[in-house]
This record gives C-alpha cells, structure tokens and sequence, in this order.
C-alpha cells in the first residue's frame, strides 16, 4: 500500500481567503502598512460582558466536558434568540452547538449528504460551501445569479438545474460575498420550490443581524411547517457578537437530524469548549446595545465604501444592505495593461494591489465569479478611506499608462 493522500483530501482546495489574509497579515509584521480588506471578521473587541462571563466561568471551575452538542442553559438560550428574533420554534433538542459556523455546516452536509447527491450553490458563493460537500461526498451543482438581479437566484433557475439526484439547496442570506439580501417576496418561490422537490434547504443565517435595510430579518424556516422540516437553520456568534476566535455556532432542525449531528459530532470534536458556552449564553441573555453599535457602524462603513466604489471609474458594484462585503465588478479593468501586460485576471490584480498599492483584496474565483473582488469593510473607516484612495490611484495609473504618461 503506497502512502497516498486520500481523494478527499487531494480534490479540497485551501481557503484563498485565510491564505490572502496571512499574507497580508505577514507583509504588515514586515512593517509595511497594508490596509486589509480581506478578513471577514469584524475589528471591534468581544463586548467585556462577555468576556467577563468568560473569565468567570474559569474561575468557577467550568472546565470539563460537557454535553457533545452543548450545554442546555446555552441551547435555551439559543431557542429564545430564534423565538425572538427568527420567528422560529426549536425546542433544546433541536440544536446542535459547535465549534464556528463551518463545523455546523460540516455536521449538517455529513448528516444528509450521501454519495453522488447533488447540492445546489447559488453562485456568488462563500467559498466553503463546495469543499465542504465535496468532502461529504456529494456534488455541487452552480447556479449563477445576476448583477442585474443584485446577484440573487430566482425559483426559475433552481428548476432548470434541479434534478432526481438534488437533495439539498443552499442558501446563504445576507449574503457572503455579496452583501444583498433576498426579501420576504424573493424567498417565497423559493421555498416553494424545497417543499415541490422535496429536498433540504440548509439556510446560513451567519449575518442575520447585519442588516441596513431597515427591514425585518426573514428566515428561511418561517414560511410554514413544510418548509420549517425541511429547513436546517445554521448560524453563530462570530460576526454579530465579534466573536470570531470563540468557535460558537449553532443549527436548529428537526429532531432527528439533530440527534444525528450530535452523534457525529459526538465521535469527533465533542462539545466546544466549555468556557465559550458561558461566554456565548451571556452573549444572547445579555444586553444586546453593542451588538447595534457595531452594526450601526458597518452600515456607515457600507455607505461610505459604496459611494467610494460608485465615485470610480470602471468599477461596479451593488449598495450593500448586509453583512460586511461589498463586491466589485472589475471586468473593465481586468483588459487594461499595467506595467505592458495585460491585467486579465482577479488573481493578478489582486497581487498587483497587494505588491505596489498595500491594499488586500479578495479575487473571487473561489467565490464562482472570477472577475469579481470582494472588498470586506470590517475595518476602520479610516483604513477604508486610506485603501479606497490607494485603489482609486491605481485605476488612475492605468488611465495614465494607457496615455502613455507612465511609459518612461
Ligand atoms: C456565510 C458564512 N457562513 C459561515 C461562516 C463561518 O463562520 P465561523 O467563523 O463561525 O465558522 C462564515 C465565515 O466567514 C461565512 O461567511
């Protein structure tokens, strides 16, 4: 038996995003002043109330194992936050608690995805989603929505890629990267269209509560009990809460399918730590003002990167209503030349912005639009407005070289 790596592992691509971000964050421990807007993840502090729950819970002694799929003064905690604000009814033994969102995600596909079936990815996608169903051995199938649809998908493309194979849908709302959210009136066909096929919809609410519409949240659960059993409902701490590092996320779902995960979950991480339990239970009991501080200041954020976006020339992108992503249309500027060779691609541009302009970007292949930039806004305004000034040079370089002026 020669020392093979296993097909799972050779067909899973790394995370482009943690790489770009660890070369950005390598590059500024070089002293260069690189204005990152790869991270998705928020820049504030963890509020200290939970972090102050946190270190209590140590000093208690809460350190041992607990339930694999979490304690239950967290998963009633967890129920009343979708009671409260989804709308929703998930009893404690319908939610499984685990380490961030992508292992609740992992959990769920391991749960309901067997060899072959086919998942459907509406396109723009969070890059996750395709290893992660690859690495459960299903099939992702693409479906692209767009830009003069804000890059949402419609219940009449689902049909055309649906077929006797396809046992699940994706859908990730507010969306990652696109920061569009689909409305009341935009999901119902689409629900209508997992309870016609009869498949799962495993809906990633991970940004539920940035939202600068103005409007209520829709789960995607809520639209009856048809869709409700057929809905895993996924989200967690790390964005509304600034608690990337914690690993707290959360599925509500049908009872079954959460004995399942749990099980899984049970033979490979077991509970998540026990200390970002307590943390996390005083996240969702506590006062909730910070988290509306923080997103009052995404959504500023959002409007200044957007109107810094719509001020450039050729470069598009949509006014974000959620999350903390605005995503560029860089088409145009992908035929220019810089420095007598052709752009071409996000890759390249992306490195082109890192390597001269100090700005991190994020190319969206990965994301199924390869002429796309995702810009996170996750940072201060003041880096937002020092890295759109450096973005906004480099297009006015090209300008320049195109006229020659840069040639000598
Ligand atoms: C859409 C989406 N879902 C899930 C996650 C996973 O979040 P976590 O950090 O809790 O694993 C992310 C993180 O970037 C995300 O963007």
């Amino acid at each position: 038996m020669a020392l093979t790596l296993s097909e799972k592992a050779k067909n899973v691509k790394p995370s482009s995003t943690l790489e770009i971000t660890a070369r950005s964050k390598a590059l500024k421990a070089e002293g260069r002043d690189i204005v990152g807007f790869g991270a998705g993840e928020p820049d504030f502090p963890t509020p200290k109330n939970i972090c102050d729950a946190a270190v209590k819970a140590i000093q208690e002694g809460f350190t041992r194992y607990t339930p694999a799929s979490g304690i239950n003064e967290l998963k009633e905690a967890i129920s009343e936050k979708f009671r409260r604000f989804n709308h929703l009814e998930y009893a404690p033994d319908q939610i499984v608690v685990s380490n961030g969102g992508k292992h609740a995600l992992t959990n769920i596909f391991t749960a309901i995805v067997n060899p072959g079936d086919e998942v459907i990815i509406p396109a723009p996608y969070w890059l996750s989603y395709p290893e992660m169903v690859k690495l459960a051995g299903g099939v992702p199938v693409f479906v692209y929505g767009e830009s003069a649809n804000d890059y949402k998908v419609t219940a009449e493309q689902l049909e055309k890629v649906v077929t006797d194979k396809t046992k699940a849908l994706i859908m990730c709302n507010p969306n990652n990267p696109t920061g569009m959210i689909y409305s009341r009136e935009e999901l119902k066909p689409i629900a209508d269209f997992i309870v016609k096929h009869d498949i799962y919809c495993v809906s990633d609410e991970m940004y539920e509560n940035l939202i600068y519409t103005g409007e209520e949240y829709v789960s995607m659960a809520s639209f009856g009990p048809e869709v409700y059993d057929r809905t895993i409902t996924c989200s967690g701490l790390s964005k509304s809460y600034s608690m990337t590092g914690w690993r707290v996320g959360y599925t509500g779902s049908s009872k079954e399918l959460a004995r399942a995960m749990g099980a899984v979950q049970s033979h490979s991480t077991s509970n998540i730590n026990s200390v970002a339990q307590k943390a996390a239970v005083e996240a969702l009991n506590g006062p909730q003002d910070e988290v509306e501080s923080m997103r009052q200041a995404f959504e500023e954020r959002g409007n200044y990167i957007y109107e810094r976006v719509a001020a450039m020339p050729k470069v598009t992108a949509p006014k974000p209503e959620g999350a903390f992503y605005i995503f560029c249309d860089f088409s145009e500027v992908l035929e220019e030349y810089y420095k007598g060779e052709k752009i071409e691609t996000t890759q390249k541009l992306a490195q082109i912005l890192l390597n001269d302009y100090d700005v991190a970007v994020i190319p969206c292949a990965d994301f199924g639009f390869p002429k796309h930039v995702r810009l996170s806004y996750a940072i201060s305004k003041e880096s937002i407005k020092k890295g759109m000034d450096r973005i906004e040079k480099f297009i006015n370089d090209l300008a320049l070289e195109d006229s020659g002026e840069m040639a000598g």
